[in-house]
C-alpha cells in the first residue's frame, strides 16, 4: 500500500485526498463513504483536516479507526480523537477499532458520540456478534449464547456459501481461515484444524466438518463465547 501512496498511506498528501474525493463524489450517482486513520503517525495525526475535506467533498460518512498508520495493529484503539471529530464536523461518523463485544461497542458509542460502529476483526468466527450489539443495545443485557446446533447451522451454511460464491478451489482455501476463526473457540480443536486445512474439496470440507461438530453436540447446549 505505502509504495502506492494508497489507503492510509494517502493521509500524507492532503491535497491528493481532497482531489479524489472531490472527483469520485461527483463521479458517481451514489453515496460515497470514506474509511481512514487518525493519522499518518504519532505526530501527524491529521485526522481533523481529512474530516474537514472529507465533509467538503459531500463524503455521506466517515469511518475512523482509532489508530495512526505506523501503529498498524499494536497497542489499543483510542477513541478520544473520534470524539473531538464527531463534534466538529457534520457529517455521520462511525467509529472502528478493536470493537469484539457488545459491552465494548457501548462503550465507544458513548465515549465517542458516533453515529455508529464498524467492526472488523471482532466478527471473525462469531458473525452473530452484531445481532448480539443490537440486542444489548436495546435491552441493556447480553442476549442468551447461540445455541450449539444454531451455531453448527450458521457455520455450515457459511461454508457451503463460500464454496459457492468463491468457486471449488477458491472456496477450499478461503475457508479454512474462517473455519479456523470458529472453531478456535471450540476446546481440543487444534488437531481437528490441522486435518481440515489438508482437505481440497468441498463436500469433504462439510462432511468433515459436519462429522467433528457433532462430536460435542451431546455435551454442549451452547456456543462458546468470550463476552
Ligand atoms: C483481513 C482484513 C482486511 C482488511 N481490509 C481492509 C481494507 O481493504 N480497507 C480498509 O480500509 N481497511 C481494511 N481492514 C482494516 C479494518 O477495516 C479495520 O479498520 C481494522 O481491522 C480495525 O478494526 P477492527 O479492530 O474491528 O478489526 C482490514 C482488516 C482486516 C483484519
Amino acid at each position: 500500500m505505502q509504495r502506492f501512496l494508497a489507503g492510509s498511506a494517502l493521509l500524507q498528501n492532503e491535497p491528493l485526498v481532497e482531489e479524489i474525493l472531490n472527483t469520485v463524489v461527483k463521479a458517481v450517482p451514489i453515496p460515497v463513504t470514506l474509511k481512514t486513520r487518525l493519522g499518518w503517525n504519532d505526530e501527524h495525526k491529521n485526522i481533523s483536516t481529512i474530516a474537514k475535506i472529507a465533509e467538503q467533498a459531500g463524503i455521506a460518512a466517515l469511518a475512523i479507526h482509532g489508530r495512526t498508520r505506523t501503529q498498524m495493529y499494536n497497542g489499543e484503539a483510542q477513541y478520544d480523537l473520534i470524539a473531538e471529530i464527531k463534534q466538529s464536523v457534520n457529517l455521520p461518523i462511525w467509529a472502528n477499532g478493536d470493537i469484539t463485544s457488545p459491552q465494548k461497542a457501548v462503550q465507544v458509542l458513548q465515549q465517542t458520540g458516533a453515529d455508529g460502529i464498524m467492526i472488523g476483526r471482532g466478527a471473525q468466527g462469531q458473525p452473530w456478534l452484531f445481532a448480539d450489539i443490537q440486542y444489548f443495545l436495546q435491552h441493556h443485557e447480553l442476549p442468551e449464547k447461540m445455541r450449539f446446533q444454531a451455531a453448527c447451522d450458521v457455520i455450515l451454511a457459511h461454508l457451503a456459501a463460500m464454496h459457492d460464491f468463491y468457486g471449488d478451489v477458491g472456496g477450499v482455501r478461503i475457508a479454512r481461515k474462517h473455519i479456523g476463526w470458529y472453531l478456535a473457540r471450540v476446546p481440543h480443536s487444534a488437531d481437528f484444524r490441522k486435518q481440515f486445512n489438508q482437505i481440497d474439496n468441498p463436500n469433504a470440507q462439510l462432511d468433515k466438518l459436519s462429522a467433528f461438530l457433532q462430536t460435542y453436540s451431546s455435551e454442549y447446549e451452547f456456543w462458546w463465547r468470550d463476552y
